[in-house]
């Protein structure tokens, strides 16, 4: 049976075994996946292990997306833009790097909750892995404008720089103070922000008659970052769990060739927060 599996450290939280299993399940195709545990300085050597025990190709999560950037022979264009790998896929001709992530939000906003990127306003929160990941797919989608907003202007600045000749938009960067007066259809929480329970510290009035507020991250209530849009007058609220099916599907579709439905096992997952 082929093996697929997912590393990071911790793992033993991840759900994407249980996301993997459904998408296999519901395509009839013969797999296993599992979590595995990577020592923190022994990321490379789990890899080509599993990989040399008939591993066919894994997802890789906190904290080893850049370390799979540096492993992988081949990188797909999304995974260079990104600067790091989320997914693996062991070939004759090596290991092939990929980044879904962005992907995967970009599907979760424009499909699954029907809100177009195209011609909208788009401002993204943060300046780190996460955010940097997300840039070339939105421009891509053909946004009015995107701006990216950081904690640490600085940051911003040099990121929005960098993707300057990227796309039809140019991105603009600044720190949040200076986002004051300006209107969005679309406001992603990018930062880390959430993990202690924290929300940005926007100005007021960010937020357009009908925008939508996306999280990356999700939990079991609603995160600072989508409490605080909601009472902003943001149009409606996402959390990012339709991103995780959507990165994982997206990971699913280049290893097997077959896309799964996600919206089945999205709401199974959603059901069971
Ligand atoms: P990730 O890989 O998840 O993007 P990271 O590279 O460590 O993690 O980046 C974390 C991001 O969250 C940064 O943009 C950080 O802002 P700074 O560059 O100013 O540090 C942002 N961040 C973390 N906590 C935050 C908070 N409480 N408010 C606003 N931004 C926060």
């Amino acid at each position: 049976m082929d093996r697929y599996a997912v590393i990071g450290n911790p793992i033993a939280h991840s759900k994407s075994p249980r996301i993997h299993a459904a998408f296999a399940a519901q395509t009839g195709q013969q797999l296993s996946y599992e979590a595995l545990l990577a020592p923190l300085d022994a990321f490379a050597a789990t890899v080509l292990a599993f990989r040399d025990t008939g591993g066919r190709g894994m997802n890789v999560t906190v904290p080893f997306k850049l370390e799979a950037f540096e492993l992988a022979d081949r990188l797909t264009p999304r995974a260079e833009a990104a600067g790091a790998v989320n997914t693996l896929a062991f070939g004759a001709d090596g290991i092939l790097g990929d980044n879904t992530d962005g992907a995967g939000i970009l599907r979760d906003i424009t499909v699954n909750l029907r809100c177009p990127v195209h011609g909208r306003r788009v401002l993204l929160l943060g300046a780190g892995g996460a955010a940097r990941g997300t840039i070339l797919p939105l421009l891509d989608a053909a946004p009015a404008s995107l701006t990216i907003a950081n904690r640490t202007a600085a940051k911003a600045a040099e990121l929005a720089y960098e993707f300057s000749a990227s796309g039809a938009v140019r991105p603009t960067g600044c720190g949040f103070a200076q986002l004051a007066g300006q209107h969005f259809d679309l406001i992603i929480n990018a930062t880390s922000a959430s993990l202690s329970d924290a929300a940005p510290d926007l100005p007021a009035g960010l937020y357009a008659p009908a925008s939508l507020a996306y999280d990356m991250m999700y939990g079991k209530g609603e995160t600072a970052f989508l409490a605080a849009a909601r009472q902003q007058g943001a149009g409606r609220v996402s959390d990012g769990l339709g991103m995780l099916v959507e990165q994982a599907a997206e990971s699913f579709t280049l290893w097997r060739g077959v896309r799964p439905d996600t919206h089945p096992v999205l709401a199974e997952l959603r059901a069971s927060l």
